[in-house]
């Protein structure tokens, strides 16, 4: 009997120290187990007197359930305790803040499209687009630029194939644009006016800290039986005003020469005392306008086409064009507070 209470002390002590549940189970067969040490006694039974027989058997039984039931608390424990860590270890706290999700901003060649749209939208203007490849015959031909013309070497060009490029500048979307508006209108006997601005991107072999080999323009165009080069310079010198937010804004034409407009100007403004050049312009040329089959007696009409890059770098005081397509953040972000 003195043997049964030291099994039983050893067995409550034993899984009271264990904190694992499979070491638990392996303790437990040290006593309940086929080679168990309470099962031994129990297989010892036999041994005794019919008379001590009952009580021992008893006794053993006793034991064994409490032994059982030791067991069970434990494993009770031990799982509660398993079930406790695993929810602090996946804690959630409704009460955060949220973490919030990353809005993207525009680019502020984006804003300045925008800004550019916004504004001539405001005056009338539509706004076209056009093909970023474009044919050889829309780039230049229809433009009254032959093959072989000296012209053809002011623009540095990427070549797709023999017949294609990637466009040089906007100016091909007048083409389109006065070709669509013509079939459009072919039922009218007067054509309305065509009054668009075509923003995109362009390219030319060309790179330093000015020139980046994709860059922006837009281009307006104004056709109608009386458009004039006053006209011309009204439309640029009130867009800058309002673009710049000032009145103070002078604007300069210099004689230049494009193959689409005659005569043709490039457009300086000024700034800090001194001019900055903007783009050209011009008148456009009856060629280009016989080209697409708009009568040049009746039509006349202004195109121009501005650098967005450089309003863009104005606006925001940003000195160095490779900037807006590095994809900094950080210099990204400070446009869109
Ligand atoms: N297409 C010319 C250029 O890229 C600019 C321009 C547009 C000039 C329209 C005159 C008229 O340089």
């Amino acid at each position: 009997m003195q043997e049964l209470e030291q099994i039983l002390d050893g067995a409550l002590k034993t899984f009271a120290a264990l904190e694992d549940a499979a070491a638990l189970e392996n303790a437990k067969a040290r006593y309940l187990g086929k080679e168990g040490s309470l099962t031994g006694l129990l297989k010892g039974l036999g041994k005794l007197s019919a008379e001590e027989r009952p009580a021992v058997g008893a006794r053993i039984n006793q034991v064994k359930q409490q032994i059982e039931a030791a067991l069970q608390a434990r494993r009770d424990t031990i799982q509660q305790q398993a079930l406790q860590q695993k929810l602090a270890a996946e804690a959630l706290d409704v009460t955060l803040p949220g973490r919030g999700v990353g809005v993207g901003g525009l680019h502020p060649v984006t804003r300045t499209l925008e800004r550019i749209e916004t504004l001539f939208h405001s005056i009338g203007y539509a706004v076209a687009e056009g093909p970023e490849i474009e044919s050889d015959f829309y780039n230049f031909t229809a433009l009254n630029i032959p093959e072989d013309h000296p012209a053809r070497a002011m623009h540095d060009t990427f070549y797709i194939d023999e017949q294609h490029v990637l466009r040089t500048h906007t100016s091909p979307i007048q083409i389109r644009y006065m070709q669509a508006h013509l079939e459009k209108y072919k039922h009218l006997e007067a054509m309305p006016d065509i009054r668009i601005i075509a923003p995109g991107r362009v390219y030319r072999v060309d790179s330093d800290a000015t020139h980046s080999p994709m860059f922006h323009q837009v281009e307006g165009l104004w056709i109608g039986e009386r458009v004039s080069f006053a006209d011309l310079k009204g439309v640029i010198a009130d867009f800058l005003k309002n673009y710049f937010e000032t009145e103070d804004m002078q604007v300069r034409f210099r004689p230049s020469f494009f193959p689409f407009t005659e005569p043709s100007a490039e457009m300086d403004m000024s700034w800090n005392g001194g001019w900055l050049e903007i783009g050209g312009c011009g008148m456009v040329h009856p060629n280009v306008l016989k080209h697409v089959g708009i009568d040049s007696e009746k039509y006349i009409g202004f195109a121009f086409g501005v650098g967005v890059e450089r309003l863009a770098m104005l606006r925001y005081g940003v000195n160095d064009l490779r900037l807006f397509f590095e994809n900094d953040l950080q210099f990204l972000k400070q446009f869109n507070s």
